[in-house]
Order: structure tokens, then C-alpha cells, then sequence
């Protein structure tokens, strides 16, 4: 087990706040930080564009960190896309596959916003789309997306943990089930990529999507998309860097990745992306996650036994805790604990309505935690729930 005080001092932030709403994103630690200052210091380049030095240097960094990327999930690096966001690898998914009407997708209603707007809007081209719900555990039953697939499904679409819930799906399972179905798979690692042991290609998944700002503790503006057939993928976006032939009647494409990142891309953050996997590599997946939980379903159990709250998910959470208190606003709830004793937490609808609604409530404190949360952060939190609730009485 890794010594979760030695790696609070990369964080520096953790000094002054309990920051427990790393499911949102979670604080870069400072050798990734450096790592793009470095970039920005020494050799600040275009990448793919140049012949000259900084350009070439700047194009290496970036393509060693694609390299750290794929090692990280265990994919080929020219099937590792670097993208803005989850989001936005989602939806060149949803825009770069061929849909007709009458194809079929199958996703679930404990998906994020980014996992279901894009499948949702494909309804105005004829394709249909079943959200299925999942047990009142919040678990995803395998069984449910089997009896949801028809002759004519194309895609299954779900959340490896739901971002609400703290829920962990059988994503193997599924994944087995959709493609004996004959249906493709996209797996949203959004909220479980750094935080678990994680090998996309024994998955055998068709796409895979993570930020970059999350579990994987690099900077906001980074994601990646995995996709394990690139050719069956048309590029949403085009322009410079995606083409290796231009005339005035045409273009040929370069291969993946190449072809998927137009523009100049965020290089910078995907050299510090590059970086961050190397630290989590160097912690632990299988500790982090050990640690994390350890503390999620410390604080779930803790949560449950106070007078007036409740909790929801289910009781083998990954690292993320959705509570609320009765007769208190979540907002009010995190507002109060931001203001008495500095722990941010986050509150509302959590970009899922859906989900939220699912619970039969209208909003939720969410509290989530990182490598580097502390027991000691869980006590401070827990009895400063516990006052709230004492105000109440
Ligand atoms: C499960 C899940 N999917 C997708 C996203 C979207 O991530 P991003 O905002 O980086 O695109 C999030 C962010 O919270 C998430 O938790």
C-alpha cells in the first residue's frame, strides 16, 4: 500500500481544503504541472508541423505520452485518439458511425449527459434508442440489456461506474452479451479509468472513453478515445494534421490516429497527460482502488446511521458517495460544509437528470474521493454532516 500522506505533498492544494469531489476532477499533482511547464519553457512547438527543432521535439513529447496512454489501458497507440473530453470522444462516436434509420441502441438511464444526448439526438435520423433502467441498486442487470437487444441493435452504450451512484457495472458481461448480439460497444471509463485495474483490449470493447482530468490526474481539456476498428469510424472533424493528400477535388485521409485530430490539438495537456498515467502507474490501480473504496463505503456506512440522511448506491461503491439531507436544499448542504470546514463536495443534478430523477429525488451532495483522500478527511466530513443534521433536530 502506497503512503497516501508522502503523496499528498504532490498535491499541494490538499493543504488548504478537504477536497472531496474528485469525480468532478481531481487536483494534478505537480510533477505534471512541471511536466507541461517544460513544454511551455523549453520547447513550445506545433506537433506533426514543423522540421525544426521545437517542432519536432514538441511532436515526440506528445507521441510519448500517447504511448504512455495505450501502455496505461493496455490498447495499440494507433488506436488511442487524444480528444478535448469524454464528451467530445463520445460524440465523434455517435457522428462518426453510419446510422439509418431503424438501427437500434441500447443504453441505460444511469448514464451522464455526454452518454446519452448523443444517442438520444440520433432519434431524429430514425434510429431508436431503449434507456434501460437499472436494479434498485443502481446496478446495471446484464440480463436486461439481453432481453433489450433486437435484430437491428448497433450499439451498447453504458457507464463502467455511474458518476451518480458510485455503482460498478459488469462490463465484461456486458460487452459479451452486446457482441453476441451483434451489436458494438462503447464503455464509458469516465469515472473508473485510474481508479481500478483496467485492460481495455481483454475488455474487447469497440470503443473506450475516459478524460483525461479525472482518475487518470492529468489536466482539464484532455480525454481519449479508443476505438478498435478505426477504419469503421468516419472523422467527425477535418482540416490540418488529418489528411496526407489535398487537391481541389479530394483528400486522402492519413491513418489512425492521425486522421481523428484535427487541428492543433492540446499538447501541452497531453504531454501532462502522458506524465499523469506514468504517476498512477507508479501508485497503483489496484491500491488506489483498495483506498478509495475503503473510504467510500466507510463514509456511505458512517452517512447512513445519521438521523436524517440519505444515502443512496449500493453498498459495494466504487469511490463516489450521493447523499442528501432531509429538508435541506444539496446546495445549501455543500455551501454549509464548504463555509464551516472547507470541504467541496458537489451538489445537484450531476449532469445525469435522469439518474437523479431515477432516485425520486431532485438533486443530491455527492462526496467523492481521489488517491490522496484521507480517513481524516472522512471524519472531519462525516461529523460535519452530522452537525447539519443536529441543527435540524
Ligand atoms: C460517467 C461520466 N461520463 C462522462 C463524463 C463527462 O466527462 P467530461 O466532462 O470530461 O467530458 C463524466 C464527467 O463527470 C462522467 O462522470
Amino acid at each position: 500500500m502506497y503512503d497516501v500522506l508522502a503523496v499528498r505533498e504532490d498535491f499541494p492544494v490538499l493543504k488548504e481544503v478537504i477536497y472531496l469531489d474528485s469525480a468532478a476532477t481531481t487536483q494534478t499533482p505537480v510533477q505534471v504541472v512541471a511536466a507541461m511547464n517544460e513544454y511551455f519553457y523549453k520547447y513550445a512547438g506545433n506537433h506533426g508541423r514543423g522540421a525544426h527543432r521545437l517542432a519536432r521535439e514538441a511532436t515526440n513529447h506528445y507521441e510519448d505520452a500517447r504511448e504512455n496512454v495505450a501502455r496505461f489501458l493496455n490498447v495499440d497507440p494507433t488506436k488511442t485518439i487524444f480528444t478535448k473530453n469524454a464528451t467530445e470522444s463520445i460524440n465523434m462516436v455517435a457522428h462518426g458511425l453510419e446510422w439509418i434509420s431503424g438501427d437500434h441502441i441500447v443504453t441505460t438511464i444511469i448514464e451522464h449527459h455526454s452518454n446519452l444526448l448523443p444517442w438520444i439526438r440520433l432519434r431524429k435520423l430514425g434510429v431508436e434508442v431503449t434507456i434501460i433502467e437499472p436494479d434498485s441498486n443502481g446496478i446495471i442487470v446484464p440480463e436486461d440489456v439481453d432481453n433489450a437487444l433486437t435484430d437491428h441493435t448497433r450499439l451498447v452504450a453504458f457507464t463502467h461506474v455511474s458518476n451518480v451512484l458510485g455503482s460498478i457495472t459488469d462490463v465484461s458481461r456486458i460487452t459479451k452479451i452486446a457482441h453476441r448480439g451483434g451489436a458494438k460497444v462503447l464503455i464509458d471509463g469516465s469515472q473508473s479509468a485510474g481508479h481500478m485495474p483496467l485492460d481495455v483490449h481483454s475488455l474487447k470493447c469497440d470503443f473506450f472513453v475516459t478524460p483525461g482530468h479525472k482518475g487518470l490526474l492529468g489536466p482539464q481539456g484532455t480525454g481519449v478515445l479508443y476505438v478498435m476498428k478505426p477504419d469503421l469510424l468516419e472523422p467527425t472533424y477535418l482540416g490540418g494534421g488529418t489528411v496526407h493528400a489535398v487537391t481541389t477535388d479530394g483528400f486522402e485521409l492519413e491513418p489512425s490516429p492521425a486522421r481523428f485530430e484535427a487541428g492543433t490539438p492540446n499538447i501541452p495537456g497531453v504531454i501532462g497527460l502522458g506524465r499523469a498515467v506514468e504517476y498512477v502507474q507508479e501508485i497503483g490501480s489496484m491500491d488506489i482502488e483498495r483506498h478509495e473504496t475503503a473510504l467510500s463505503r466507510n463514509a456511505a456506512s458512517r452517512l447512513e446511521e445519521l438521523p436524517s440522511v440519505e444515502v443512496y448506491g449500493p453498498a459495494k461503491r466504487a469511490a463516489v458517495v450521493p447523499f442528501n439531507v432531509k429538508g435541506l436544499n444539496p446546495h445549501d448542504v455543500a455551501i454549509i460544509l464548504d463555509e464551516t470546514k472547507k470541504i467541496c463536495v458537489r451538489s445537484g443534478y450531476h449532469c445525469a437528470m435522469p439518474s437523479i430523477r431515477f432516485l425520486g429525488v431532485e438533486g443530491a451532495v455527492r462526496a467523492s474521493f481521489g488517491l490522496y483522500s484521507t480517513q481524516e478527511e472522512v471524519d472531519i466530513f462525516i461529523e460535519s454532516v452530522s452537525q447539519i443534521t443536529s441543527l435540524l433536530a
